[in-house]
C-alpha cells in the first residue's frame, strides 16, 4: 500500500513538474522576443536574463556596487538582502556576527553576498560607502560582494491581484521580496559550491561554518534544501548549481505566493519530500527575541549564551510537555537531552502552568536538579514554581496528563531547585516529574538543563 502511495506522490510530482516546464515554453513562445510592456508582466530585462544567462556577459559586473576581484570558486556563498528600515537595523551587527563567528582560515571558504535591495538610490550610496569603510580587507580579499538589481529588473509590483487576503502594501513587499532573491540567487549562483541565505538581522552561533559542513556531508540521500533555522527565509542551504532554476520557479509566481511557500514547493518538485532542518538550529532572530512584548533585546547581549550542559544528568527516556507555547527554535526536549541548546517559552508563564516529565519506565531517581534561565537571559528563570513527582500517571492526551500519589519536592528558588535527597523522601519509583508554576511572571523561561541521576 505505501509503495503504490508513493508512487504515485511520485507521477504528481513529476507531472506538476512536466506542466511547470510546459507552461514555462508556452509563456516563453508566445511572448518571443518582443519587448512586454511591464504592465503586463515581466519587463524585458528579466526575460533577457533568465532567457539566456550570458546574453548580456556584463551584467554581473553592473550589479556591483563595488568593484570586486573576482575570486576562486569557494565552499559557502552567504547572500543577505537587505533594504532601508524605518527603525533599527541590525545589519552590521549580523555580519560582523558571520565574520566573528569564523576563524580568518575558515573566512577563505565563504563569500558574503550582500544585496542592497532597496529602491531609495541615497540609502544604496551611504551604504555602500558605510561597509566600503567597514570591511575594506574582505572586499579587497572577494570575501564580500556588494550589489544592487537594475530597475528593470523588477516586473510589475502595483495592483497585483491580492492572493490571501493580503492588503497592497503587503502584496506588493512580498512580491518585490520574490523579485529581490531570485536576483541575489542568479547573482551567486557561480560564486561555490553551496549557498545559504540568511535575512538581515539575525546572529549566529561560533563554529557555524563546520556545523554546516558537517551537517551537508551526513547527507545519505540527495537534498535540494537544508534548514539550519526554521523561521523566515533564514538558514536555508541549496546547491548553487540550483539557484537559476529557483529563481526561474519563484519569479514565475513571484505575485501569487510568498518565498516562504515558493521554496517548499520548488523541494517538492526537486523530489525532496520533506524539510530537512538541522537542529538546534544556529542562527536567531534578533527581533523575535524580545522576551518582554515591546522591548527589544540590546543587540550585543545575545551573540554567545552558554548552551552547553554542564550537568549531565542520566536522563532516563521520557516524554515531555508543557503548556507553555513552544518555538521550533528552542523545543522543550531541548532541556532535557545533552545536545547543545535549551527550552525558551515563547509565553510568559501563569499559574497552573506545567511541564511534565513523564518517564518511559517508573525510575529509582537518586537526584533532580533543575536550572532555569541563561547567562544572556538571567531574568527568563521560572521565579515562582514548585517540583513534584508523581508515583503513577496516565497520559489521556499531550497536556492531559493525570498524576497519582503526587509527591511535593520543593519549591524552585532564584530560578532553579535541586532534590539530592530523594530516596529519602520516597522509596517508590517516580512515574512523572513535575513542574507546576505558583505565581505569573512578567518574563519568559529558559529550561537551561533537567538532570536526573539514577542509582
Ligand atoms: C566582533 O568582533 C569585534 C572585534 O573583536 C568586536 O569589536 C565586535 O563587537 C564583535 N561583534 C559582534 C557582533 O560580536
Ligand atoms: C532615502 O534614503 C535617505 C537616506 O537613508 C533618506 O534620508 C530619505 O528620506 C529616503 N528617501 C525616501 C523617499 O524614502
Ligand atoms: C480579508 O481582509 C479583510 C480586511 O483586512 C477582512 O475584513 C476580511 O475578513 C478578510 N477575509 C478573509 C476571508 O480572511
Ligand atoms: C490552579 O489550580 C488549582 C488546583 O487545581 C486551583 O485551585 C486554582 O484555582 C488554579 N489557579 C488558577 C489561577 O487557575
Ligand atoms: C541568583 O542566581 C544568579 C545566577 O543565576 C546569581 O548571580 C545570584 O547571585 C543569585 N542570587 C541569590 C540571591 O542567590
Amino acid at each position: 500500500m505505501m509503495r503504490v502511495w508513493k508512487k504515485y506522490k511520485l507521477y504528481g510530482l513529476s507531472l506538476a513538474c512536466f506542466i511547470i516546464v510546459l507552461e514555462f515554453f508556452i509563456i516563453k513562445s508566445k511572448t518571443g522576443n518582443q519587448m512586454v510592456n511591464s504592465e503586463e508582466g515581466f519587463h524585458f530585462n528579466t526575460r533577457e536574463l533568465l532567457k539566456i544567462p550570458g546574453q548580456q556577459p556584463n551584467w554581473r559586473q553592473q550589479a556591483q556596487m563595488i568593484k570586486t576581484r573576482s575570486i576562486l570558486p569557494r565552499y559557502l556563498t552567504i547572500g543577505i538582502p537587505t533594504v532601508r528600515r524605518q527603525k533599527t537595523s541590525y545589519f552590521f551587527e549580523t555580519v560582523d556576527s558571520l565574520l566573528n563567528c569564523t576563524t580568518k582560515a575558515k573566512l577563505s571558504d565563504i563569500v558574503i553576498v550582500i544585496f542592497l535591495a532597496d529602491f531609495n538610490s541615497t540609502w544604496k550610496q551611504e551604504m555602500s560607502t558605510k561597509i566600503r569603510n567597514r570591511y575594506e580587507n574582505l572586499l579587497n580579499n572577494g570575501n564580500m560582494h556588494v550589489i544592487e538589481a537594475p530597475r528593470d529588473f523588477y516586473p510589475k509590483l502595483d495592483n497585483l491581484e491580492h492572493t490571501f487576503n493580503d492588503s497592497e502594501e503587503r502584496t506588493k513587499w512580498r512580491s518585490k521580496q520574490n523579485v529581490d532573491y531570485a536576483f541575489l540567487w542568479l547573482y551567486s549562483s557561480d560564486l561555490s559550491k553551496f549557498y545559504m541565505q540568511i535575512e538581515d538581522d539575525v546572529f549566529t552561533i561560533s563554529g557555524y561554518l563546520d556545523a554546516i559542513k558537517k551537517f551537508i556531508a551526513e547527507q545519505k540521500n540527495d537534498w535540494t534544501c537544508l534548514e539550519f533555522s526554521t523561521m523566515g527565509f533564514i538558514g536555508k542551504v541549496f546547491h548553487s548549481k540550483e539557484l537559476e532554476k529557483l529563481a526561474k520557479t519563484v519569479l514565475m509566481f513571484y505575485d501569487k505566493q510568498p518565498v516562504d511557500f515558493l521554496y517548499i514547493y520548488f523541494n517538492h518538485l526537486n523530489l525532496q519530500g520533506g524539510r530537512i532542518i538541522r537542529r538546534p538550529t544556529i542562527f536567531r532572530h534578533v527581533g523575535y527575541h524580545s522576551s518582554l512584548p515591546g522591548k527589544t533585546m540590546n543587540a550585543a547581549d545575545k551573540y554567545f549564551d552558554n548552551f552547553e550542559k554542564s550537568l549531565k544528568g542520566d536522563n532516563p527516556t521520557a516524554k515531555l510537555f508543557t503548556t507553555l507555547k513552544v518555538s521550533p527554535d528552542f523545543p522543550l526536549d531541548l532541556a532535557y537531552s545533552a545536545d547543545y541548546g535549551y527550552f525558551w517559552s515563547q509565553s510568559a508563564p501563569r499559574p497552573n502552568d506545567t511541564v511534565h516529565i513523564l518517564f518511559d519506565e517508573p525510575q529509582s531517581i537518586t537526584k533532580v536538579i533543575v536550572v532555569t534561565g541563561s547567562r544572556e537571559h538571567p531574568n527568563d528563570k521560572l521565579e515562582h514554581a514548585r517540583l513534584e513527582a508523581c508515583l503513577s500517571v496516565q497520559l489521556l492526551g499531550a497536556n492531559n496528563i493525570k498524576c497519582y500519589n503526587t509527591l511535593t519536592l520543593g519549591s524552585f528558588k532564584n530560578g532553579s531547585i535541586t532534590i539530592d535527597n530523594m530516596k529519602s523522601l520516597t522509596n517508590f519509583k517516580i512515574a512523572c516529574l513535575k513542574i507546576v508554576v505558583t505565581k505569573e511572571q512578567s518574563w519568559w523561561l529558559i529550561i537551561k538543563e533537567i538532570a536526573i541521576f539514577l542509582h
